[in-house]
């Protein structure tokens, strides 16, 4: 048995000199027990031929949509259906753009954006291609929706220039596939809800009240668990950050709001990591036209919002409820109380006053308490790392 037997995969081979390496990908795919369906650009078919891969996997080769398809019974959307990975080796400039704008003009950007499938993306181009801020800025989207890219190697390119944008050899390809079929998702079927971002609370219908909370961690934790495997709610405050890959994204405004979300689905939920900073008030009345400018002074009246968390905690059942706690002093009493009072599995608690981490940045240092006294102190570290972090207790708790 390979480590691929009975899994399917699309390869795409696009219009570059390193088409002919995907001949050996196709092959070593094949030999690690993977049903190998190949679909060409017509460029592709310029640098090896359609029967090269017919021949290598024994499944009829597509390139034209519109071709008639005598022995293979399915319609041009079946691949994308039957995929458990699309690879396309090599990916050309051409091909990252026109999948990252969602152009669908032949077999394989049909495919692709068709499929429901994980896509995995070995770019292979000229150095300068590969640099232009272009180039990068549409990898860097189709990062952001959750494909994977092989990193090019550096060397000797085939247009006489040394740098960055060969195609890596077949057997790194396959074994980055073989790593991502394979990868462990300890989330896998679990319900997740993340909420992230402040809230705002309209004082009249210009303005409102609000925290400098940006999302950063919230969506940092959303991404990271639906990567493993599990079915992410994320509820967010309004921020500026793009909603995360395969994560269910529901915009919300006020305190008010963000309850009525999350309680919608809690008594379905595995977990619920609450990073919102959450308004603890909100104006009493919300002025129905501008406030105008008279008196030297004016006086705002609030009232308190719902403990949202709070709430969570009181009726908990089969729940990981996790609290954040951003302090500017005394963060270990405050959180301790917190973690009590709320009835949470933990904690994450961070001091907010230093520059370095916290609101705003990439960066967080917690300390984690947990129900049971433990304590876990971490080292400055970036939000992505820290997510992960947190998933691995809320998974650890859960299993
Ligand atoms: O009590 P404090 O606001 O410091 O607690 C922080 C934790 O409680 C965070 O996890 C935050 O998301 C949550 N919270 C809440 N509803 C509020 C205030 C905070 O759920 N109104």
């Amino acid at each position: 048995m390979g480590a691929l037997t009975g899994k399917k995969i699309v390869l795409g081979v696009t219009g570059g000199i390193a088409a002919y390496k995907a001949v050996e990908i196709a092959s070593r795919l094949r030999k690690a027990g993977a049903e190998v369906h190949v679909i060409m650009t017509r460029e592709a078919t310029e640098f090896v031929t359609e029967l090269t891969f017919r021949e290598i996997t024994g499944q009829p080769v597509s390139v034209d949509m519109w071709a008639k398809v005598t022995n293979f019974n399915v319609e041009h959307i079946a691949l994308a259906t039957l995929a458990d990975l699309v690879l396309i080796a090599p990916a050309t400039a051409n091909i990252i753009a026109k999948i990252a704008a969602g152009i669908a003009d032949d077999m394989l950007t049909t495919t692709v954006l068709a499929t429901k499938a994980p896509v995995m993306l070995a770019p292979a181009m000229n150095t300068n291609m590969y640099e232009n801020p272009v180039t990068q800025g549409n990898m860097a989207e189709l990062r952001r929706r959750g494909m994977q890219l092989i990193e090019p190697a550096s060397g000797h390119l085939a247009c006489g220039i040394e740098g960055k944008g060969r195609l890596p050899e077949p057997v790194q390809i396959v074994q980055e596939v073989m790593d991502f079929m394979t990868r462990e998702q300890p989330l896998q079927g679990r319900r997740i809800i993340v909420t992230a971002g402040g809230t705002i609370e309209p004082l009249d219908p210009v303005r409102y009240l609000g925290n400098r909370s940006t999302g950063k961690m919230g969506y940092a934790i959303a991404a990271e668990a639906a990567r493993q495997g599990a079915e992410v709610l994320l509820v967010s405050g309004p921020s500026n950050l793009p909603n995360p890959a395969g994560v269910r994204t529901v915009r919300i405004q006020t305190a008010r709001e963000m309850q009525a979300a999350v309680e919608a689905e809690y008594g379905e939920a595995d977990a619920v990591i609450m990073s919102a900073a959450v308004a603890d008030y909100r104006p009493k009345n919300v002025a129905a036209d501008k406030i105008k400018k008279s008196d030297d002074e004016l006086v705002l009246h609030l009232e308190r919002n719902p403990d949202i968390l709070f709430g969570l905690g009181q009726q908990k059942q089969q729940q990981v409820l996790v609290g954040f706690a951003a302090e500017t002093c005394n963060v270990e009493e405050y959180a301790k109380k917190k973690l009590t009072k709320k009835n949470l599995d933990f904690i994450v608690a961070n001091d907010v006053s230093s520059k370095d981490a916290g609101f705003a940045v990439d960066n967080n240092r917690v300390q984690l308490y947990f129900r049971d006294g433990r304590a876990e102190k971490y080292p400055l570290m970036a939000k992505a790392e820290l997510a992960k972090v947190i998933l691995e207790k809320v998974a650890g708790i859960l299993s």
